[in-house]
């Protein structure tokens, strides 16, 4: 652990270099702690809304030794409960091996043990023998144990702390500054998880920041350079990119448009390599009409009439499908930036008709493995959305995609280099990796240790 320099006491000494105590990615103790001190203590996305449409409908969510049941008890109704049977401990719904999660539908849940039963709102309604207790079986003891749950952008999320704050509360600002983009009405396309083998912080450090993309995504680099930026927004933190004034700048610069001899096809070529090689970021609706862009616009067109001939007719071709794009304030998306990182552990890449979304969480108390989940999501025409299901890859190119491959590339490898004694600690950009440091700014807030220190 280095010592050097005086330890980070407010959010502004990030904007100062600092450096990261290895303790928070390697160490076994600090792992072990996590589980109190922090997974019992935070608000957690556990799945998405549309995976219990209906009543009866549940999912199971696991965070190291708590698993959850989250059942759909009513048409507008969600509850969480520990997935334990009160009468001797029997996880009360078992997890398919290999699985995830579990996914089902019931009209109640019985215990495989002793056949003890409980209604969709956690009442004991089956309890066999039940005057051999001599009537002392009272206050609620045969019921599940219910959880803090609550939903927000689409999203389940659950907080295992039974004094926490709101939800709301808790995600705030990024929920005021994600709203407009109306996340709740994306659709998921394709969802992958896998066990990876470095700390969750390192699989999410990777996606956190664009410093890396010149090196690891060399491919982009021909499509233009873009200075990023990462801002501490209390608890959370978001990236995004410098641009020229008064223009939609992230989506030019994520979208790295306007840069090339010719940005008709720049944009083109861009979003077919994306398309191809990542299938996130992107729609089918925006690639098609980047393709056309050449035989719409005349020869010279600039950049920044490119990207908003594209951007505009791509979103009437949706119209056209009934997939209405919400209208958000170019100032708005300016300082929305390009990606969320929501403590301690899901990061949200927003936009208007699509989203990439990351987490990682612990397997057990191992520091150097991660259960590591993305997403992709966008938005559908009523009737057509996909049904999708969380699919195990390997940490791998060829079982997620070339681009995400480059990334995983890293984990690995940095898990085991932050071991070496001739490690000093992680020294994070100040203006590029701000995100990393908030994210160890606010973990020691919880953990009592780890906080960054000032690098002089
Ligand atoms: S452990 Fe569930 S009924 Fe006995
Ligand atoms: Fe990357």
């Amino acid at each position: 652990m280095s010592d050097r320099g005086k330890i980070v006491e407010t959010v502004e000494d990030l904007t100062s270099p600092v450096v990261i105590p290895v303790d928070a990615y390697i160490s076994e103790d600090y792992a072990r702690a996590e589980r109190d001190k922090l997974w019992r203590k935070v608000w957690l996305q556990a799945g998405r809304i549309e995976d219990i449409p209906e009543p009866g409908d549940f999912i199971t969510f696991d965070i190291l030794d708590d698993s959850l049941l989250i059942v759909r008890s009513g048409p507008d109704t969600i509850q969480a409960y520990y997935n334990v049977c009160p009468h001797r401990g029997r996880k009360l719904v078992d997890i398919p091996e290999g699985a995830r999660n579990a996914r089902g539908r019931r009209p109640h849940f019985s215990c495989a043990y002793h056949g003890w039963r409980f209604d969709l709102e956690g009442e004991n309604i089956h309890l066999l023998y039940k005057e051999d207790w001599q009537g002392q079986l009272t206050g609620g003891c045969t019921n599940l144990s219910k959880v803090n749950v609550d939903t927000w952008g689409g999203w389940i999320w659950i907080n295992l702390d039974p004094d926490c704050e709101p939800l709301r509360d808790y995600l705030e600002p990024a929920a005021a500054m994600l709203d407009p983009f109306e996340l709740q009405n994306m659709r998921c396309r394709w969802r992958k998880w896998g066990i990876f083998d470095c700390n969750w912080k390192v699989a999410l450090e990777a996606f956190n920041e664009t410093y890396h993309v010149q090196t690891t995504h060399p491919e982009f680099n021909k499509f233009g350079e873009f200075r990023g930026w990462a801002r501490a927004q209390g608890k959370h933190s978001n990236i995004g990119y410098d641009a020229p004034k008064d223009m939609d700048e992230n989506q030019q610069a994520k979208l790295r448009v306007g840069s090339g001899a010719d940005p008709r096809i720049s944009t083109a070529e861009m979003q077919v390599f994306t398309w191809e090689n990542a299938n996130t970021n992107t729609t089918q609706t925006l690639v098609d009409a980047s393709l056309r862009l050449v035989d719409e616009l005349p020869e010279g067109t600039p950049g920044d009439q490119v990207l908003k001939h594209w951007l505009e007719s791509a979103r009437r071709d949706d119209e056209a499908r009934g997939v209405i794009w919400p209208t958000v304030d170019l100032a708005h998306v300016g300082k929305s930036g390009t990606a969320w990182q929501i403590f301690p552990n899901f990061q949200i890449g927003h936009s208007v008709n699509n989203m990439l979304c990351y987490s990682a969480r612990p397997l057990d108390s191992n520091p150097d493995k991660c259960i590591f989940e993305g997403a992709v999501y966008q938005l559908y025409p009523k009737g057509e959305e996909p049904e999708t299901e969380w699919e195990f890859c390997k940490a791998t190119a060829e079982e997620w995609c070339y681009v995400l491959g480059q990334d995983f590339g890293n984990m690995a490898a940095v898990q085991q280099g932050m071991k070496s004694g001739g490690f000093k600690g992680t020294m994070p950009n100040p203006y590029m990796e701000r995100s990393t440091a908030n994210l160890h700014y606010n973990l020691a807030r919880y953990m009592g240790s780890g906080a960054p220190r000032k690098l002089k």
